[in-house]
């Protein structure tokens, strides 16, 4: 039963905080530092730092990796998110393809990408998969970069055994509702780095808001109702992850035997926790669009989504139209001369190819609505095959 429960246990600490009077970690609150502590210990990271969401994070990481106007950042084509938090900080989103199996960024393309105005990595372990680590953590090193991990959607997921979010230098957690630890909102930073602790505190902590600005800060701050919420939700996320596991597995049990589905899986070592369960749809081998699936889902009465934005990053109109901050900032920015501002179609083949024909089912829900849902995929399939 993947369904998240909130009960007498939040509750019993929702009306400690208000008994308590003091409803913000910096007026004195305890359960923002004990969830920043718990977090931390249970991802494996030595410092975490709450805020409002993983967008703030994203944010904020970006800033302390020291990236602003005239730098560029290396970010992944299939969710835009890194982008965005690249183009808050004013600086440019620079896109590496991706492997056309696991959707996350291929690391042997990252070198080609890396100019002297790089400055950072925002990798996706896209939907609970983790990428290649240990690869892209050694041409950071090489390259001198920070490396920030999206890990919206890889709670507890491992790579060779270490989490998703403790391998580079910064990783950024989601608690947006849909997520595996869900809060209504809220966002974690984690790292290793004592320096990055304190730059990403400057966010989500008092210094915003002592009397005198010295530095360009925003408020990101978590409330204590939140993190009252995350101490007991935490404890049971590693539950939730279990089930969606065993979600996940119904519905790679409901593709096997169609050639003209492919597994989002891999790398070896790789422990996905699902956020999503994905494959991609390659019925061109066989004649068929990603039309005649949709058509037979619906035929069917399955839950699936095919095709997840059906754009890659560089496509939304943020940064296609060059929206942003107006006057041509941040893709424009004057103080920026390089080329990597420019995005063509083609820019990154596999992720073009896959978005349109990703396969997308939620893993949250009773389990046997996924048990009927997994077997309405399978007639579906026969359906077009
Ligand atoms: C990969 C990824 N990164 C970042 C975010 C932003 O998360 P939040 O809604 O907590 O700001 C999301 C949200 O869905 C996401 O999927």
């Amino acid at each position: 039963m993947a369904v998240r429960r909130f009960d007498q246990v939040e509750l019993a600490l929702l009306q400690e905080v208000l008994d308590s009077g003091t409803l913000s970690g910096i007026a004195g609150g305890k359960f923002t530092g004990q969830f920043e502590e718990a977090f931390a210990e249970a991802v494996g990271a030595r410092h975490a730092v709450a805020m409002n969401s993983a967008m703030s994070v994203l944010h904020g990481a970006v800033m302390a990796a020291g990236a602003g106007a005239g730098d560029e950042v290396l970010c992944d084509p299939v969710c835009v998110f890194g982008a965005v938090a690249v183009m808050y900080n004013n600086a440019i989103p620079v896109f590496v393809d991706i492997d056309p199996v696991t959707w996350n960024m291929r690391p042997e393309l990252i070198e080609e990408h890396i100019t002297e105005r790089t400055k950072a990595i925002i990798v996706t372990h896209v939907w609970g998969l983790p990428a290649e680590m240990d690869r892209i953590t050694e041409i950071a090193e090489k390259r001198d970069l920070v490396v920030i991990e999206d890990c919206a959607h890889s709670l507890f997921a491992t790579y060779k055994g270490k989490q998703t979010g403790t391998w580079g230098d910064i990783g950024s957690f989601s608690f947006q509702m849909s997520k595996q630890l869900a809060l209504g909102d809220g966002g974690m930073a984690v790292t290793d780095d004592e320096e990055l602790a304190k730059a990403l505190a400057l966010n989500a902590g008092a210094p915003t808001f002592k009397a005198v600005a010295h530095d360009l800060h925003w408020n990101y701050r978590m409330t204590e109702q939140t993190a009252a919420i995350g101490l007991v939700q935490l404890e049971r996320a590693r539950g939730y992850v279990e089930e969606l596991i065993e979600i996940g597995g119904l519905y790679d049990a409901a593709v096997e035997g169609f050639p003209f589905v492919s597994l989002q899986r891999g790398p070896e070592e790789a422990v996905h926790t699902f956020h999503l369960w994905g494959a991609t749809f390659r019925g061109e081998t066989v004649g068929l669009s990603p039309d005649d699936l949709k058509r037979a889902l619906q035929e069917e009465n399955c839950k699936l989504g095919v095709g997840y934005t059906n754009m890659p990053a560089y496509k939304h109109p943020v940064i296609a139209q060059r929206l942003g901050y107006g006057k041509g900032c941040p893709l424009d920015c004057p103080l920026y001369g390089g080329s990597g501002n420019e995005y063509p179609d083609g820019l990154c083949p596999e992720a073009e190819y896959v978005l349109p024909r990703i396969m997308a089912a939620s893993t949250f829900g009773p389990r046997e609505f996924h048990e009927g849902n997994a077997e309405r995929l399978r007639r579906a399939l026969e359906r077009v095959g």
